[in-house]
């Protein structure tokens, strides 16, 4: 099995432990800043009337928050606005949520992807995170059964395809207890943020 192709499989491994900073646009009940509200129900449904010819003007957070009370009523209640037909039922949920969360105006959230949030992993927090304390008990230097030395960088580096394969794709590294049946689970297996740290290393380029 090429590298290439193991590194390949991991970043699709990886993607789904991302899932739980993915950013949540669609979810109503996340807090609405009043610029997307701006952009996906005033611009487009409002602001062709409500910017200078009809009042109430709706161009500032000022001026929409004075007029809370009337857009409520316009577009929910008596269903007058936008003069020309309802809004969309997403752009009707999102101004409904936003004006029951008390239409704050919150600047916007901007979530960097993933990647920038991480830190490059190096050969130091290898160590620290996954070789010390899940490996070189039994991987440690001239070793009577001639492991490879986990704590070696260069030794490390050889054989990153098996340490990927063994550790990350196949849960047999470490070994499970002795005794433990084939086809059960590896109680030892590691565990998704010592198998990212490993990864990662991986992807980040083997840094020492
Ligand atoms: C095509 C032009 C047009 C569009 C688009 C439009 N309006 Fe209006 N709006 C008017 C006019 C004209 C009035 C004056 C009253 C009337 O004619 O019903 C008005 C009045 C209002 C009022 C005051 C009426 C009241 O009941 O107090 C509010 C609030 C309002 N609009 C909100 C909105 C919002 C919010 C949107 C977008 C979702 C919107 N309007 C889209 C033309 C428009
Ligand atoms: C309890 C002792 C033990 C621990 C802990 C352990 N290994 Fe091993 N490892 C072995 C033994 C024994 C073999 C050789 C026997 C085999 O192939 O099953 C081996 C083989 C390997 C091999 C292939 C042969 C070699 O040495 O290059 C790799 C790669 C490996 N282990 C990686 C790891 C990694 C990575 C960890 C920690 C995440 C780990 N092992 C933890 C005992 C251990």
């Amino acid at each position: 099995v090429s590298l290439g192709w193991i590194v390949t499989g991991l970043a699709v491994l990886l993607s789904g432990c991302g899932t739980k900073i993915k950013s949540r646009e669609g979810a109503v009940s996340d807090p609405i800043p009043f610029s997307r509200i701006k952009a996906a129900v005033l611009q487009p449904y409002c602001l062709g009337c409500h910017a200078a010819n009809e009042r109430p003007f709706l161009n500032t957070y000022t001026d929409v928050k004075d007029s809370l009370a009337s857009i409520r009523r316009a577009v929910f209640t008596t269903r007058t606005m936008p003069k020309r037909g309802d809004l969309p039922e997403d752009e009707q949920a999102m101004l409904l949520a936003w004006i029951d969360q008390g239409a704050p105006e919150l600047p916007e959230v901007v979530t960097p992807p993933p990647s920038h949030e991480r830190k490059t992993i190096k050969w130091a927090d290898l160590q620290k995170q996954v070789f010390q304390p899940r490996c070189v008990v039994c991987h440690f230097p001239n070793n009577p059964d001639r492991l490879s030395d986990l704590q070696d960088y260069e030794s490390a580096r050889a054989i990153v395809g098996s340490l990927l394969f063994l550790s990350v794709a196949s849960d047999k590294m470490p070994p499970p207890p002795a005794g433990t049946p084939e086809e059960n689970p590896n109680p030892n297996k590691l565990s998704a943020a010592e198998k990212e740290t490993l990864a990662y290393w991986v992807i980040d380029g083997m840094q020492k």
